[in-house]
């Protein structure tokens, strides 16, 4: 059923695959007949930490009873204390000494946006570099950077990319030096990277590649601007996916995670070099909804999760048998050519067309396709048992309608 009221997004409004939902527990959304559906993608990568998650819940409630709204300019105990543990967590302090500093948003696309501002304005240089399979946010900004079909049918400011080769096309970086010297090193402002990549396709940079950018970075004066709206707070293993390979951005984008979906925000980490800029300066960035004591509280939520032993112990054990499962199904599967796979993400290649979302869904799954790739990252709170099963189902719609 398509509303009449209403936009469903990025669809051909008839003929829309929707889904009747009455609620949500755990990791599973439960249809209005009754059906449960596993989360397969926590929802759209943001539902870290299931659906019915006490510890932000609980957060939530006592900040709407104690100050739900505050003005961007309110200093306040919660916003000053979950800045400082979001500094902790980002643990970025060896990048010149210090912490850097947090802009908040309401979502990953303004991350983006503020974060794309700083730079410019931080160099006084305009291009971005940015790859060809990326996404960025929906906002005109962040679309102009983005490499996505989402940005095909819409006026953007792209006239400010230059576009990067994916890194395994370029591992040495050769190509990227090339383009960077006939473009002019002086006059780009920031590289921006999806630090692992979400929905194009779980894309993990080698190192060759990082070592590369990060020199040429320092060559040409070039910010290095890190995108974990996806990969942040936990995603791909450890808190930020850039923590892999030990990098030292100069700003980093996040959403989704920070408050496990409870609560629409996000935030823009700053090198103190940056943020010392504005010191004397007018930082021209702000939202109505700055500092959301809402977000700022669900936020409060995930970091004591993040925090807490046994849960991480508990995540590293559901990350290995995620990974078994899918070395299982590869195995299994002469249509699935392999995958691509960092803590609670997954993208599987198939050699041929996949079936339709409404089969998975069918089947009991909620996943993410994308052209002959099934997109996986289940909520960090499910079981070893619930990820099998949802294995199991994911093996027979593989068997019954592929192989
Ligand atoms: C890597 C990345 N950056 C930015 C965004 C935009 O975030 P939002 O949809 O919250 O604006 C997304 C959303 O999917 C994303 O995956």
């Amino acid at each position: 059923m398509v509303p009449k009221e209403y936009f469903l997004t990025w669809n051909r409004q008839v003929g829309a695959v929707t889904m009747a939902v009455s609620g949500a527990q755990r990791d599973e959304f439960i249809l209005e007949d009754g059906k449960r559906i596993y989360d397969f993608t926590s929802t759209s990568f943001q539902t870290s930490f299931g659906h019915t998650c006490d510890p932000i819940r609980k957060r939530i409630h006592q900040q709407l009873d104690a100050m739900p709204i505050a003005s961007p300019k309110a200093i306040f105990g919660l916003k000053q204390q979950v800045s400082s543990d979001l500094l902790d967590l980002l643990d970025l302090s060896a990048t010149d000494g210090r912490r850097g500093k947090i802009f908040y948003t309401v979502s990953g696309s303004e991350a983006v946006e503020n974060a794309l501002k700083m730079a410019r304005h931080f160099t006084g240089r305009q291009i971005i570099l940015a790859r060809k399979a990326s996404y960025h946010g929906a906002s005109l900004g962040a679309m102009s950077v983005s490499g996505d079909w989402r940005s095909d049918p819409h006026v953007n400011f792209s006239a400010g990319t230059v576009r990067i080769p994916e890194p395994h096309d370029d591992p040495s970086g050769a190509a990227t030096a090339d383009i960077i010297r006939k473009t002019g090193g002086e006059k780009i402002a920031a590289v921006i990277v999806e630090t692992i990549s979400g929905v194009n396709g779980v894309a993990i940079p080698p190192m060759s590649w990082w070592e590369a950018i990060g020199e040429l970075c320092r060559e040409h004066g070039i910010l290095l601007i890190c995108d974990e709206v996806l990969s942040g707070f936990g995603r791909t293993g450890p808190a930020f996916a850039f923590q892999h390979f030990s990098l030292q951005p100069d700003l980093v984008c996040m959403s989704k995670g920070i408050t496990g979906g409870y609560v629409p925000f996000g935030a823009v980490w700053v090198s103190d070099r940056i943020g010392e800029q504005y010191n004397d300066d007018v930082l021209a960035c702000g939202l109505t909804n700055y500092g959301h004591p809402l977000g700022l509280a669900a936020l409060d939520g995930v970091l004591s999760l993040l925090k807490d032993p046994s849960f991480g112990t508990q995540k590293q054990a559901l990350e290995s048998c995620f990974s078994d499962l899918l070395c299982e199904l590869v195995e299994q599967h002469s249509c699935i050519k392999g995958f691509r796979n960092r803590g609670l993400l997954a993208a599987i290649d198939f050699a041929c067309a996949l079936p339709p979302w409404q089969t998975f869904l069918e089947a009991g799954l909620y996943v993410v396709l994308r052209d002959q790739m099934l997109i996986l990252a289940p909520p960090f709170i499910s079981t070893s048992e619930r990820l099998a099963e949802a294995f199991q189902s994911l093996d027979k719609v593989v068997r019954n309608t592929l192989d």
